[in-house]
C-alpha cells in the first residue's frame, strides 16, 4: 500500500490540463456490451475505476486494448451476464452493467451493492423502474436477478433524482418493443455524454428538462468514429478548489465550464476572480477569503462530489462558513481527519458548520473514498509541516496522476510504501 507526503504550505503555479470524465466514461464502457460490436473510446482516464469496468467486461468476455488514453473495445463475445461480488464490491458504479445486460441479453445477475463510506446507497428506484417497465427483479443470496418478461417499453417516474439509475433504464430500454418515457431522471453532464454516446450509434432518445424518451430501434450501428468522453468536471471543480486558496495562481485547461456554473458561483463567493475561456477557468483568489453557505444536489445545484474539497477551502475563510449535504447526508467522513490539521467543525445530522482558522498544520490522515481524499490533500497543501495520507488508493480510484499534476504546479509532493 502507498501514501502521500506533502511538504506544506504550497503556492501553486501553472496550468493543469484535465482528464476525461471518470463517471461518463464508466457507464459509456458499460454500453459497449449492449450491442456487440467494436467501439472506440477516446479520453478515457487511466484510473483505478476505469480498470475495474474493463476487467468487469473482459469477465463477461470482451477483448480489449488501452492504449494513452483510448480504449478499443470489442463486445461481440460476451456471453455471459452475471456481475460477481468480487468486482461489485471493489466498485459501486459497476452496476451500469445491469441495464446493458438486460437491454443485450433479457436477463442480468448482479452482485446488490452495498453501502460505501458514503452513506447507504440503495439501488430501490433502478429495481422499481426495471420493474415497471417490464424486467422482473428479484434478491437472490445477495444477487439482484433479472429477466425481462415483457419488454414492451412503458414509462417511470424516478421518486428521486439518480444518475445511475437514469443510466440504467436508458440502457434498458433501447431495445424495447415500443416507446419508454423516463421522468424525473438526472441531468448531470455525464447521462448527457452517455446519451450522445449512444445517439452517435443510432440510439432515439430525446432529453427535456427531466424527461427522457427513448424511441427503440433494433440494433445499433457500428461506430464511424470514436467517442470522446466530456472533461471530467469533478476533477476540474477540485482543481478549481485549489485555485481559491491564497497565494495560488493556477490555469485550469481542458475543461468544460459550462459544466461547473455552481463551483465557479462559490469560488468567486469565496472572493476569487474567476475568468471563463472556452475550456479554461482562470481564477485570481482573494487574500482573504469569505465565509459561505454551500447547498448540495443534483445538477445543476452544487455537486456532493465537490462538498468536501470546498471545505478544505471554507477551513481557512474569516467567519462560520455552512454546507448543508443534501445527496448524502452522512458523507462528512473527511471531517475528522480535517480537524487533525487544525480545522474547526462541527457537524449536525447532515449540517457542517465551519469556523475559519488562519493557519493549518502537518497531520498524518487516513483517507476514506475518492472525494474525502483529495479534501485531505487539499488541506495538506495548505498546512505548514510534513503531512502524510494514507490509503491512498482511494485517490486513484478517480484522479489521474494527480500527484504528478500537483507537482508540476509546484507541490512538494511524493509517494513511498508504507
Ligand atoms: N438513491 C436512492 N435510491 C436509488 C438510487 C439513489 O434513494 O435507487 C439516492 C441516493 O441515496 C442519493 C441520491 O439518490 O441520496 C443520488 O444518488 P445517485 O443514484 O444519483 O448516485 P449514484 O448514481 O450511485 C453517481 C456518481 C457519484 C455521485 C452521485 C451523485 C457515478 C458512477 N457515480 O452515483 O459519484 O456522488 O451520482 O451525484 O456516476 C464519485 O465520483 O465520487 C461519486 C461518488
Amino acid at each position: 500500500m502507498e501514501k502521500l507526503i506533502i511538504e506544506g504550505p504550497s503556492k501553486l503555479k501553472g496550468t493543469v490540463e484535465i482528464s476525461g470524465s471518470k463517471n461518463s466514461s464508466l457507464p459509456i464502457l458499460a454500453a459497449t456490451a449492449l450491442f456487440g460490436e467494436e467501439y472506440t473510446i477516446k479520453n478515457v482516464p487511466r484510473i483505478s475505476d476505469v480498470h475495474t469496468m474493463l476487467l468487469l467486461l473482459e469477465t463477461l468476455g470482451a477483448e480489449f486494448s488501452f492504449y494513452s488514453n483510448d480504449v478499443h473495445i470489442d463486445t461481440r463475445k460476451i456471453s455471459k451476464w452475471e456481475a460477481p461480488y468480487d468486482l461489485v464490491k471493489t466498485m459501486r458504479a459497476s452496476v451500469v452493467i445491469w441495464g446493458a445486460l438486460l437491454g443485450r441479453f433479457g436477463k442480468a445477475k448482479i452482485s446488490l451493492p452495498g453501502g460505501c463510506a458514503i452513506g447507504d446507497r440503495p439501488v430501490d428506484q433502478h429495481l422499481k423502474g426495471f420493474r415497471a417497465l417490464g424486467h422482473d427483479t428479484e434478491i437472490v443470496s445477495g444477487y439482484l436477478e433479472s429477466f425481462t418478461s415483457n419488454n414492451t417499453g412503458g414509462s417511470y417516474r424516478f421518486e428521486i433524482k439518480t444518475v445511475t439509475g437514469t443510466e440504467n433504464l436508458i440502457l434498458a430500454s433501447i431495445f424495447a418493443k415500443s416507446e419508454t418515457v423516463l421522468y424525473n431522471c438526472a441531468s448531470e453532464p455525464e447521462v448527457l455524454d452517455l446519451i450522445n454516446f449512444l445517439s452517435s450509434l443510432g440510439a432515439k432518445i430525446t432529453k427535456t428538462g427531466g424527461t427522457i424518451k427513448i424511441v427503440p430501434v433494433s440494433s445499433l450501428s457500428k461506430q464511424n468514429e470514436p467517442y470522446c468522453v466530456i472533461p471530467d468536471r469533478i476533477e476540474a471543480g477540485t482543481f478549481l478548489a485549489l485555485a481559491s486558496l491564497p497565494g495560488n495562481d493556477i490555469e485550469i485547461t481542458k475543461c468544460a465550464p459550462d459544466d461547473l456554473v455552481s463551483a465557479i458561483e462559490a469560488a468567486e463567493s469565496v472572493g476569487s476572480v474567476v475568468k471563463l475561456g472556452d475550456n479554461s477557468i482562470s481564477t485570481h483568489p482573494a487574500d482573504d477569503l469569505n465565509s459561505i453557505s454551500l447547498d448540495t444536489g443534483p445538477y445543476p445545484l452544487f455537486p456532493t462530489d465537490l462538498q468536501a474539497q470546498f471545505m478544505s477551502v471554507l477551513i481557512l475563510a474569516g467567519g462560520t462558513s455552512k454546507i448543508v449535504e443534501n445527496v448524502f447526508p452522512n458523507r462528512f467522513i473527511h471531517v475528522a481527519e480535517l480537524r487533525k490539521l487544525g480545522a474547526k467543525i462541527s457537524l449536525d445530522a447532515n449540517i457542517a458548520s465551519i469556523v475559519g482558522v488562519r493557519g493549518l498544520t502537518r497531520a498524518s490522515m487516513q483517507a476514506s473514498d475518492l472525494r474525502a481524499s483529495a479534501s485531505l490533500l487539499i488541506g495538506a497543501l495548505s498546512a505548514s509541516g510534513r503531512s502524510e495520507i494514507h490509503r491512498v488508493y482511494h485517490l486513484d480510484r478517480g484522479y489521474e496522476s494527480i500527484d504528478n499534476k500537483l507537482e508540476s504546479l509546484g507541490a512538494k509532493i511524493w509517494r513511498k510504501n508504507e
